[in-house]
């Protein structure tokens, strides 16, 4: 059985294209299984996962549990404000105390860069990562791209825009790295305060223009305004950010072009999105929460597997 090339998912920036189509296709399969009338399979059996959860998450947190509940597995949910995390206790610590318990697998969110790259360095588990501050958010990306797929068949020179508040995006980031590995074609625009330095770089066309970014398109990938995130007066008000960027069944109309519409959520209606667009018939946004859980469940399993393999292979 083929194995992924490392058992830890730290980001989709330099993963290999046949890892994510392994990623990928067991998605698929296991998407099937979500439509059976018992969704639940007793892949992980016996296996313990722990959701390690330092920042808040709705769809990220709940997509994980679910899918190691539909693979059998036993799930621990971490959240700092109960925890001994609120008395002073350090991440280091805290995982420590949590791993000396016996678990398989830290599902980790937290609002530093790095924070899940740290942790292999601390646990033995094997380690993904649920987004790290602006840095990577791998299985959204993953869930993004087989939702793309899904849709459209094959990402080879799709044309994908990036729109809004990429400097601060950990979606942006991921998405960019996958889908260029895939074979889709990049753009990012937004407001050049939330475009990050190093945007060329990225191997992206950028703009700042929202009328180019729809020329360019065949996909509209929305993302929030993080108004948590937005502390240095980026852009003059949510009302210009509208005016210029939001995204308006008028502005879907002038090009006379079928978008699919994506957007990772949490939704700012009335600000990156109008309403009637993200629950137009264009949207696949609820799709993309569906195979989220596809996406985590292979994840889960092909991570451990590959774990398996690796320790059978050292033990001879
Ligand atoms: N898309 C996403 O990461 O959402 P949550 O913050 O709700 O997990």
């Amino acid at each position: 059985m083929a194995a992924l090339s490392d058992r830890h998912l730290l980001g989709l920036e330099g993963v290999p294209q046949k890892d994510i189509r392994l990623i990928l296709d067991r998605a698929f399969t296991f998407r099937e299984i979500l439509d059976r009338p018992v969704p639940k399979v007793p892949t992980l059996q016996g296996q313990t996962v722990l959701n390690f959860f330092y920042e808040s998450s709705t769809r990220t947190r709940i997509s994980f549990e679910l899918a190691e509940k539909r693979l059998s597995a036993d799930s621990i949910n971490f959240s700092k404000s109960s925890s001994s995390a609120s008395k002073g206790e350090t991440l280091r610590d805290t995982i420590r105390t949590i791993e000396a318990m016996k678990i398989d697998t830290v599902v980790i969110r937290h609002s530093a860069p790095g924070s899940a790259k740290l942790m292999t360095g601390f646990v033995d588990s094997n380690i993904i990562n649920a987004g790290d501050g602006a840095h990577e958010h791998p299985t959204q990306g993953l869930l993004d791209i087989m939702t793309l797929e899904e849709h459209l068949k094959s990402l080879k020179g799709l044309k994908v825009a990036i729109l809004g508040d990429i400097k601060h995006s950990r979606v942006a980031r991921s998405n960019i790295h996958g889908l260029k590995t895939m074979g889709a074609e990049v753009m990012i625009c937004g407001p050049s305060t939330l475009l990050p330095y190093e945007a060329e770089a990225l191997g992206v066309h950028v703009s700042t223009d929202l009328n180019e970014a729809l020329e360019f398109a065949d996909v509209l990938n929305i993302l929030r305004i993080q108004l948590e995130r937005q502390t240095g007066g980026l852009f003059p008000s949510l009302r210009e950010y509208r005016k210029f960027f939001g995204i308006t069944m008028k502005r879907l109309n002038q090009n006379k072009k079928k978008y699919t519409i994506m957007h990772p959520g949490p939704l700012n209606r009335g600000v990156e999105i109008d309403a009637d667009v993200a629950d137009s018939e264009h949207s696949v946004i609820l799709n993309q929460v569906l195979n989220g859980v596809a996406v985590r469940m292979a994840v889960l399993v092909l991570l451990t597997e590959t774990h398996n393999k690796r320790k059978k292979k050292i033990d001879g």
